[in-house]
């Protein structure tokens, strides 16, 4: 019923609806959007519906992540990431690998001992190498491009201070790269951030990206996760990165793309302080008001605008989950809001701008 509803309200007009987002994007890039276990699974049929209905691309939310693919050494499971892969399939789907080395959800025995000490740098090698040949190998020929590397540089441009970094120094960054390769030639190969239109940020990749070339690595693309909110950054900040990623010779991905309407914690101080924090922080439990909605949407409508004037160098946009509902923001920076940062509400209904985008598209 909801499925129908979805559908029917995806028609702003009658001439809509054989149109959807990837057939009026179709020129453009690919269109992705992650997908959680359930929706695989297909134990949410209404996102499934949307997704194999709007979407031609997808990434996994969090089943290819370390800790889930390897959680003790050499203890494979990959009975998630292979339905996942096969629904991609099943749905000529443009499938992304999320991700091969990262900080987070990567499980303790990776880079450290019994005891908690960093293991050698020898022994880190050794581990990313089985990881990654063993990941990337089971998938060749059918994940099409893999986010390497994932959120590496701080946004002075200094590298984070990971595990990866602390035993193996910059180093990580192209051995993680060469091991892929060698996994699957044919994969292409990305760098995923957060904030990548920060200065500092957008420079130290724009050089690791360089470097990358020149000592014969492959690198496809850089992903900018594009976790963005109703203020910040600026349309001219995002542009000022996409256009210095093409230029350092790359193509751009945005790759996790979502909208937080609410108010960020790092903005707080803006807000009155009359109300508890609680409160504050979370204050569209009942729905969004229209002219919070109305904000939203023209900004929505302006970055989709955006990636469209540029797509000659933009080669997918992917947006972090289907609907309001099951949006990771629920719970980040945050746990416990109400947030609506997608393409789809709680109801599986489509937002304003995606129905403005769908009817204008000859626009
Ligand atoms: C998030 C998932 O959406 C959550 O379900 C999980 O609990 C934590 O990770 N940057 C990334 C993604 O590269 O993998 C993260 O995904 C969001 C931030």
């Amino acid at each position: 019923m909801l499925c129908c509803i979805a559908l029917l309200g995806a028609c702003g007009t009658r001439k809509a609806s054989e149109d959807t987002l990837k057939s009026v994007l179709a020129d453009k890039f690919y269109i992705g959007t992650a997908l959680n276990s359930w929706q695989v699974a297909g134990r949410d049929s209404n996102a499934t519906a949307i997704v194999t209905r709007h979407f031609n691309a997808i990434v996994a939310e969090n089943c290819m992540k370390s800790e889930s693919l390897q959680p003790r050494e050499g203890e494979f499971r990959f009975r998630q990431a292979d339905e996942f892969v096969a629904f991609g399939e099943r749905h000529g789907m443009h499938i992304t690998g999320h991700c091969l080395i990262w900080h987070s959800q990567l499980p303790r025995w990776f880079c450290t001992d019994e005891q908690g000490n960093n293991i050698s740098p020898e022994l880190l090698r050794q581990r990313m190498k089985a990881h990654i040949s063993t990941v990337v190998g089971r998938y060749k020929g059918r994940v099409k491009g893999w986010d390497v590397v994932n959120e590496a540089i701080m946004e002075d441009g200094s590298y984070r201070k990971s595990k990866f970094y602390e035993i193996l120094g910059e180093e990580f960054i192209p051995l993680a790269f060469q091991y892929a390769h060698e996994a699957d030639p044919e994969a292409e190969l990305y760098y995923n951030d957060y904030n990548m239109y920060y200065p500092g940020k957008r420079k130290a990749v724009c050089q690791l990206v360089r470097q990358l070339k020149e000592r014969g690595l492959r690198i496809d693309a850089v992903g900018m996760q594009g976790h963005i909110d109703i203020h910040h950054p600026s349309l001219e900040e995002f542009e000022a990165s996409i256009e210095a990623y093409a230029d350092a010779g790359v193509k751009v991905m945005i790759t996790e793309f979502d909208m937080s309407a609410l108010p960020s914690p790092w903005q707080s101080a803006n807000l009155s302080d009359t109300l508890s924090y609680e409160q504050r922080m979370n204050p569209y439990v009942d729905g969004l008001p229209d002219s919070i909605s109305a904000q939203w949407n023209a900004r929505m409508m302006a970055y989709m605008q955006l990636f469209i004037r540029h797509a000659d160098d933009i080669t997918r946009v992917t947006t972090w989950g289907v609907t309001d509902g099951s949006s990771w923001k629920n719970g980040f920076p945050i746990r416990g809001r109400t947030d609506y940062p997608l393409f789809f509400d709680r109801q599986y209904r489509p937002k304003p701008f995606v129905e403005e985008l769908i009817r204008n598209k000859e626009s």
